[in-house]
C-alpha cells in the first residue's frame, strides 16, 4: 500500500474545496504536505483503518496478556460525564460518587484476592511490583538485602526488586515446573526480604506446594509476594491470601476488563494483609458513616506513586466489570482453564509439551519436531498471521527453548478454538520453505525486527 506522500499530486476527481480562509500572517501559500482530494485522503484513512488487528477483529492468543474481549458496556460507564470530565482535585463534598466507586472497589479486590487492604495508585503491573519492592523495603529497612524470584517469573519481577536496591537470586524450578522446595530452603536466609512468585507462573502452571513454600518463606521472617497478574486463572477458585502471601498486585489491565497493549492506560493495584497496610500508598479513601474522604496522614505509608488516584477511567471499567459479572467470576476463570486445558491437548500431538500436566488460563509449547525440518517458533508465529491469526507470545518463558505461549482466554467460542488449532495443525504438516517464507498474504512481509528495534527510521522518505 502506498504512503500518501507517494499518492500527491494524483488528484483528478471532481469534490468540492473547502475554502479554508486564514488571515495573513497565518495563511502559507506552500505547505509540505500531500496533495490529494478529500476523498482520497478518506479512502486511504480508511484502508489504513482496517490493517489494525485487535481483539475485537480476531483471536488473540498472546500468552501472558490475556488479550480477551472486554464488554463494550465498561467503556461506556467510563465516559459517563459524571466519572471522565471529573477533576481530580474536585472537592471532596462534589466527589462522593467517584470516592464510593474507589473505595467499593478495594473492598472488591480484597474479596476477590482475600488480602486485607488494597491501594489503586499504581498505573501498572510493574509499578504495583515496584510498589511492593517500596513496602517491603520500608517494612525491613536496611535489615534485609535479597530477593528471591523463580526462574519462571515474570520478566519485571527481578528488574522491579533491582531498582529498589536489593540483591536478586534467582531459584531454579523442578521438573513439573514449579519451585524447587529444597533450592528455596537453601536459599531462603534472614537476609531475604521476599520471595516473588508469579501465581500461576509463566509456564501457566499453579505452584501445587504454595503454602509449604509459604512456610519457609515465613518461618525465616520474609514477605511472600504475589504476582497476581495471572488472576485470571483463579478468580473465585483460589484467594492469594488464603494461600499465605502477605502482598501482591493485580493488572486490572488484563483479568479485569481493559485491554492489555499498546503501553497503556493500565492499574496495577496493590494488595497486602494487614500488618502492611499503614505502608500503602497515600492518600487512601475511607468511610465515616455515609461520606468518603481521602486520608493523606498514614504514619508509615511510603507516599504517593503516581499522581492522583491512578489511572481512574481503568478503575470505572474494572469496577463495572466486576459488578456486572458478579459471582459468576468464578465462571470466568474456570472457563479460562478449561479453553487452554482444550487448545493444549488439541495441540499436543502435533507439538512438543514440554510441561505435561494440567495447565491453569495458558501453556506452553515449543516447536522442537518441527525444528527437524528447519523450522522454528518465529516461523510458526509468521504462519499464522496468514491464517487470520495474532501470534501467541513467543521466545518466553526463557525457561523454555523455542517457546510458544498460548493463552487462548475465557471469551472465545469453542468454534475459534477449533479453527486455530486447525491452523497450529495444518502449519506443522506444511512444506518447511512455505511456513520459513511466511507471511505471504500480509500488507508486509517478514520484516526485519531486529533493525526495527535498534535502527528505527520513522520518517517517510530518506531525504
Ligand atoms: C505475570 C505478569 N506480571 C507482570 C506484568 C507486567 O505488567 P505491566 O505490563 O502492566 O507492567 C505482566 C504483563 O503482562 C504479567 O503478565
Amino acid at each position: 500500500m502506498k504512503l500518501i506522500f507517494e499518492q500527491s499530486g494524483k488528484n483528478s476527481e471532481y469534490v468540492p474545496e473547502s475554502k479554508a480562509v486564514l488571515r495573513e500572517p497565518f495563511g502559507r501559500k506552500e505547505l509540505p504536505i500531500p496533495d490529494l482530494g478529500e476523498v482520497q485522503v478518506i479512502r486511504h484513512y480508511t484502508k489504513l483503518s482496517t490493517l489494525n488487528y485487535g481483539v475485537d477483529s480476531g483471536f488473540y492468543p498472546l500468552g501472558s496478556c490475556t488479550m480477551k474481549y472486554n464488554p463494550k458496556i465498561n467503556e461506556d460507564v467510563a465516559r459517563l460525564p459524571g466519572f471522565a470530565a471529573l477533576h481530580p482535585l474536585t472537592p471532596e463534598k462534589s466527589s462522593q460518587g467517584a470516592l464510593e466507586m474507589m473505595y467499593e472497589l478495594e473492598k472488591d479486590l480484597c474479596e476477590i484476592t482475600g488480602m486485607d487492604a488494597f491501594s489503586l495508585q499504581p498505573a501498572a503491573g510493574a509499578h504495583g511490583e515496584l510498589t511492593s519492592v517500596m513496602i517491603a523495603r520500608k517494612h525491613f529497612g536496611k535489615k534485609r538485602s535479597k530477593i528471591l524470584i523463580p526462574d519462571t517469573a515474570h520478566g519485571t519481577n527481578p528488574a522491579s526488586g533491582a531498582m529498589c536496591g536489593f540483591g536478586m537470586v534467582t531459584i531454579k524450578s523442578n521438573s513439573r515446573g514449579n519451585i524447587d522446595l529444597d533450592e528455596l530452603g537453601k536459599a531462603m536466609t534472614e537476609d531475604v526480604a521476599m520471595l516473588m512468585i508469579t501465581n500461576p507462573n509463566t509456564l501457566g502452571l499453579f505452584e501445587e506446594e504454595i503454602t509449604k513454600i509459604a512456610d519457609i518463606v515465613h518461618a525465616k521472617g520474609g514477605l511472600l509476594y504475589c504476582d497476581g497478574a495471572n488472576m485470571n486463572a483463579m478468580m473465585g477458585i483460589t484467594r492469594p491470601g488464603d494461600a499465605g502471601f502477605d502482598i501482591m498486585h493485580l493488572n486490572l489491565h488484563k483479568s479485569f476488563s481493559t485491554p492489555h497493549g499498546g503501553g497503556g492506560p493500565g492499574a496495577g493495584p496493590v494488595g497486602v494483609k494487614k500488618f502492611l497496610e499503614n505502608y500503602l500508598p497515600v492518600p487512601r479513601v475511607v468511610k465515616g458513616g455515609d461520606r468518603y474522604s481521602l486520608n493523606w496522614k498514614v504514619k508509615g505509608s511510603i507516599g504517593k506513586v503516581g499522581p492522583f488516584f491512578g489511572n481512574f477511567g481503568v478503575l470505572v471499567k474494572a469496577y463495572t466489570y466486576i459488578k456486572a459479572v458478579g459471582p459468576e467470576l468464578k465462571l470466568v476463570s474456570e472457563a479460562a482453564v478449561l479453553n487452554a486445558n482444550y487448545l493444549m491437548r488439541k495441540l499436543q500431538p502435533h507439538y512438543d509439551l514440554p510441561y505435561d500436566r494440567i495447565c491453569a488460563h495458558e501453556f506452553v509449547l515449543t516447536s522442537k519436531k518441527q525444528n527437524e525440518k528447519g523450522v522454528h517458533t518465529m516461523d510458526i508465529a509468521k504462519r499464522l498471521l496468514d491464517y487470520g491469526h495474532h501470534a501467541p507470545t513467543i521466545y518466553f518463558p526463557l525457561v523454555v527453548p523455542e517457546a510458544l505461549m498460548i493463552e487462548p482466554t475465557e471469551t472465545e467460542p469453542k468454534e475459534k478454538l477449533d479453527e486455530f488449532a486447525d491452523s497450529m495443525i495444518k502449519i506443522a504438516n506444511e512444506p518447511p520453505e512455505l511456513v520459513k517464507s511466511a507471511p505471504v498474504t500480509t500488507p508486509v512481509g517478514r520484516l526485519d525486527g531486529v533493525a526495527a528495534a535498534r535502527q528505527p527510521n520513522l520518517r517517510w522518505s530518506n531525504e
